[in-house]
């Protein structure tokens, strides 16, 4: 980690100034102001318009979701695109983040492609950019069609063709209309929690692990040149969640810098540096061939980063990575949810990634997971999500004032929607979603955001 910044006027402590809105003044005039959201988490409609399933339906039909939801309704997205477009246009935002459900466009993951599901994206888009919205196309978040998984998945080193031929299939069809690509949103999230804890979903070994690492960072890489090659004047990334890993007392201090190099830099080193962190390297050889690393490291015009909290590590030993996560000191703040608040944590991570990659900046997710209820009069009043992104919103301020080339700000989410494990009863959206009705209910966070969008766009 870099020493601490000179923060300027946000003094680390949680509070960005007196206010309810934070200082912006560093940011660059051209910044941009978007929101997040992915295919699973919104859509619904898994079994409408040809969709094949994806891994996380069968997660859903298999009850391993809290409450056994599915997302077999989630926001409805699918029917009420308009008018979450028309929210996004009423909160000023310039950009719009979205994935693309590969099963939706190709039910099987290759092969045959599925005219509805490609129409459906050809309407969204349309409609966002018909906003005055630009779209943010990202290619993967984490919906693998199952017939590939049936094949092992990123485990088998085919999955490096079969992303590059999807790649392809969205860049000829969208790449007309779509500049902004990301190839994967948190490799790291999706292959640790799926193979590395040995928790419900871990179907194989360790070495499964560092095959499907090495397989997702080739296919990022092969995605990339397609993306490159096909669309014209493209702007291509990839998503990182990337946090300070603390460990929880003196001794765990190797567990700490274990999860760093999985957790952190598995993905964004091999894929910006050329080199896997030297604690995974002899675990990758075994699956390297010759060339790999400069099929990985190919040209990327932005660093994308999602960021919430610091992580606080524990040793394992019986664990196979050797760390675990979810202990936390007493007597640190926390978001509803059990998530520590720390932004100069996000400032210094800010500062650390772009100095380490040397890239331009989007944070492409950040914002805070609560249990939000609409009060007496209707209303959601989330005083505790305000605060949180107004002193991330300055620890951002404050990076941009040390130095740190960052040129966006996407919050999560626009909509609450199925929080993965947690199923619905986590919320994170500036909109309420009442799922019974499907009503969309802007939440103070909504109106507070649009003030602060509007303020740096006329300042
Ligand atoms: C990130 C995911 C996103 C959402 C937020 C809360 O790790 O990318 O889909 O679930 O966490």
């Amino acid at each position: 980690m870099l020493p601490p910044s000179q923060a300027g006027e946000f003094d680390g402590s949680g509070r960005a100034n007196g206010s309810d809105y934070p200082a912006i003044a560093a940011l660059r005039r051209d910044f941009i102001w978007g929101v997040s959201t992915s295919s699973f988490q919104i859509e619904g409609a898994v079994r409408e318009g040809g969709r094949g399933p994806s891994v996380w339906d069968i997660y859903c039909q298999q009850g391993q979701i809290a409450n056994r939801d599915t997302a077999d309704v989630a926001c409805d997205h699918y029917h009420r695109y308009l008018e979450d477009v028309a929210l996004m246009q009423r909160l000023g935002v310039q950009a719009y983040r979205f994935s693309v459900a590969w099963p939706r466009i190709l039910p099987l993951g290759r092969g045959q492609p599925n005219e509805v599901g490609l129409e459906f994206y050809d309407r969204l888009i349309d409609a966002v950019l018909a906003a005055g919205i630009e779209p943010w196309l990202c290619l993967y978040h984490w919906d693998l069609p199952q017939a590939l998984d049936d094949l092992g998945g990123w485990t088998n080193r085919d999955s490096v063709g079969w992303f590059a031929d999807y790649a392809a299939m969205v860049a000829a069809r969208f790449g007309d209309r779509v500049k902004r690509f990301a190839t994967f949103n948190e490799p790291s999230g999706f292959t640790l929690f799926g193979l590395g804890f040995g928790g419900k979903r871990a179907t194989s070994s360790v070495d499964a692990l560092h095959q499907a690492i090495h397989h997702v960072n080739l296919a990022h890489g092969a995605a990339a040149d397609v993306l490159r090659a096909q669309v014209p004047d493209s702007s291509i990334g990839a998503i990182h969640n990337y946090q300070p890993c603390l460990p929880l007392t003196p001794v765990d201090g190797p567990a700490a810098e274990r999860c760093d190099a999985y957790w952190n830099k598995a993905f964004p080193d091999p894929q910006c540096l050329g080199a896997y962190p030297a604690l995974i390297q002899a675990a990758i050889e075994p699956h390297m061939q010759a060339g790999d690393l400069a099929r990985i490291r190919r040209p990327a015009d932005w660093f994308g980063l999602n960021h919430y909290s610091p992580v606080y590590v524990t040793a394992d030993m019986n664990g196979v990575l050797g760390f675990a996560l979810g202990d936390k000191p007493a007597n640190i703040p926390l978001t509803p949810i059990g998530w520590p608040i720390m932004p100069s944590a996000f400032r210094d991570t800010l500062l650390h990634v772009a100095e380490r990659y040397a890239l331009p900046v989007y944070v492409l997710e950040n914002g805070m997971g609560g249990y939000d209820k609409p009060d007496a009069n209707g209303a959601v009043i989330d005083t505790d999500r305000i605060a949180y992104l107004r002193d991330y919103i300055g620890a951002l301020n404050a990076a941009a004032l040390a130095g740190a080339d960052v040129r966006g700000y996407f919050v999560w989410s626009l909509l609450d929607n199925f929080e993965w494990d947690a199923g619905y009863g986590v919320r994170f959206g500036l909109a309420y979603i009442d799922y019974p009705t499907q009503q969309r209910i802007p939440k103070a966070s909504f109106e507070w955001y649009r003030t602060l969008i509007k303020a740096a766009q006329n300042g």
